[in-house]
């Protein structure tokens, strides 16, 4: 097949773990005989540097004109000022927003050979298998925003809004996913305080009585799932929420699998019905600036990343596999990056370990 995929390498580490993915694509290409046209595009702080916006128009134009888009990461301390008007999140929040990507798939898978780099207890990670799935376009994150002068300083507001569309398409697309899985679905929101919280569980109980009888659904408090996680984690299949919930559960959830460097992310629109689908894909952790440009970061969550294009957006399930064992045999072959290295165990920089899992495609 011929694919347009654009890259946003975005800050920090972004570039770095980007030309990984990059090769890892073009050696898919070249085993399966596809045809990978790669173009790329500001998005963040670089974008803010070079035209004083995080998301310039050229780079909607080059996602939008794509089959698929993979993201670096975005922000760093020259960006950081908390009052400044421009911020490289602006870009990333955009973009999704731009696209339509309400639906942020976030596996946690934990491999043996990472075991000990997980702060938990082995026992507890055995058979941890799951996917968060987390709303992406809605609630406070995109709510209206005020600030008016107060008798005390300011007075300051967030808005947390979700319409009863918004819900029902999330939780089809949840459910979904948890049908082809060990059918359980935990959905988890705050019902006990939260106005949107009580229309997500009723609508979530009507779509999945109608839609989804097959597939046992359990209703959860935030703060009762945050503490789950740590203390059986091995018990969850799917688990849907809202955005910022998603957003906080799903760092939390990054830990089980040792780090954050080990995690990609798809984030999906409407499904087209056609035979390609729209995705942003990107690895769940940051620009880490503190490492940035020394060649150390593990670029594995972001050909992982890779292999959800090629599964989500391209529906080449055999070459996403392909692209996961290499991954899986680097890290058996003990070729990693620091973050995940047992101690005293030999450590490999960015490109070795790119090389040897781009030669582990065949
Ligand atoms: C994430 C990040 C972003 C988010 C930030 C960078 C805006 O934390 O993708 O989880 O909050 O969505
Ligand atoms: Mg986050």
């Amino acid at each position: 097949m011929n694919a347009i995929i654009t890259t946003l390498p975005g800050d920090g580490i972004g570039p770095e773990v980007i030309a990984e993915a990059v090769a890892v694509l073009h050696r898919v290409g070249e085993v399966y005989g596809h045809t990978f046209e790669i173009r790329t595009a500001l998005l963040g702080g670089c974008a803010i540097d070079a035209h004083g916006t995080a998301l310039p128009q050229e780079t909607i134009d080059a996602c939008t004109s794509a089959h698929a888009v993979l993201l670096g990461a975005v922000g760093g301390p020259k960006w950081d000022n908390p009052a400044a008007k421009v911020r490289p999140e602006q870009g990333l929040l955009g973009i999704r927003k731009t696209l339509g990507l309400f639906a942020n798939l976030r596996p946690v898978t934990i491999h043996e050979q990472l075991l000990a780099a997980s702060p938990l207890r082995p026992e507890l990670l055995k058979d941890v298998d799951m996917v968060v799935v987390r709303e992406l376009t809605g609630g406070i994150y995109f709510g209206e925003k005020k600030r008016s002068p107060h008798e005390s300083g300011e007075i300051v507001i967030d808005t947390c809004v979700y319409t009863t569309g918004e819900v029902e398409r999330i939780i089809r697309a949840a459910a979904t996913i948890a049908r082809g899985r060990k059918k359980k679905l935990v959905s988890v929101d705050k019902a006990n305080v939260l106005e949107t919280s009580r229309l997500w569980r009723a609508t979530t109980a009507r779509v999945m009585a109608d839609e989804f009888p097959d597939v046992v659904l359990e209703h959860m408090l935030v703060d009762a799932c945050a503490m789950h996680l740590i203390r059986r984690p091995a018990d969850f299949d799917v688990i849907v929420t809202e955005n910022m919930f998603g957003d906080i559960l799903t760092d939390e959830a990054s830990q089980l699998a040792g780090s954050m460097g080990m995690l990609p992310s798809a984030s999906l629109g409407a499904d087209s019905g056609g035979p390609t689908r729209m995705g942003l894909y990107e690895p769940i952790h940051g620009s880490a600036p503190d490492i940035a440009g020394k060649g150390i970061a593990n670029p594995m969550a972001t050909i992982l990343s890779v292999a959800l294009l090629l599964r989500h957006s391209l529906g080449l399930e055999a070459e996403a596999q392909a692209v996961e064992n290499a991954v899986y045999a680097t890290l058996e072959a003990g070729i990693v990056t620091g973050d995940v290295a047992a101690k005293g165990a030999p450590v490999s920089d960015t490109k070795s370990v790119g090389a040897a899992i781009v030669s582990r495609i065949v």
